[in-house]
């Protein structure tokens, strides 16, 4: 690890493993900004998530997530971002988490993840049977979020939890 102070925390893990839930407080504990990928995204393109799926396809919407998620990385400001579960599928994207942070894996168990996404319609990569959709992308990514330098099971955790676990480690890294 080098020894530049670090200025970006970044939070990965699959979707409602409660990266957005943790990164507001976390953003809070620390008085640093914090940043949401997705909203970002939707923010700059001014269009959802789901219409740029619609429109470009995953292929389309992964090259929008590359630029975006390379903006906040390379911005100066110190800042908790939350990144899009499929943020990490890109070599690129995680050479740049990272080399520009302290990158924090968030795990939850797949039955906590389905009772949180289950009746979501925002996530186009659940429609159908978001069950099956779930336990198939579990599969697929099982080992997608291994290279963070942290990583943390939120099963059992209240968010407060999370928070003092990952300051613990950032604190001292
Ligand atoms: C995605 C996760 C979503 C969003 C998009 C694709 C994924 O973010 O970026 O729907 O590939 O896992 P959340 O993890 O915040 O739901």
């Amino acid at each position: 690890m080098d020894r530049q102070p670090l200025k970006k925390l970044v939070l990965i893990g699959f979707m409602g493993t409660g990266k957005s839930t943790v990164s507001k407080l976390l953003a809070e504990k620390l008085d640093w900004k914090r940043v949401d990928g997705d909203e970002e995204i939707e923010r700059l393109e001014n269009r959802l998530i789901s219409d740029i799926f619609a429109a470009d396809g995953e292929a389309g919407f992964r090259i929008i997530e590359t630029k975006v998620l390379d903006t906040i990385l390379t911005s100066e400001e110190c800042s908790v971002i939350a990144t899009g579960g499929g943020a990490v599928l890109s070599e690129v994207n995680r050479e740049l988490m990272l080399s520009k942070g302290f990158v924090v894996a968030l795990k939850a168990s797949s039955e906590q993840i389905i009772a949180r996404v289950k009746n979501d319609t925002a996530r186009p990569l659940l429609e159908g049977n978001a069950v099956e959709r779930v336990n198939l992308l579990l599969e697929q990514r099982k080992h997608a979020y291994d290279f963070a330098h942290l990583t943390i099971d939120t099963t059992d955790m209240s968010a407060e939890e999370v928070v003092d676990a990952i300051l613990a480690q950032h604190v001292i890294s």
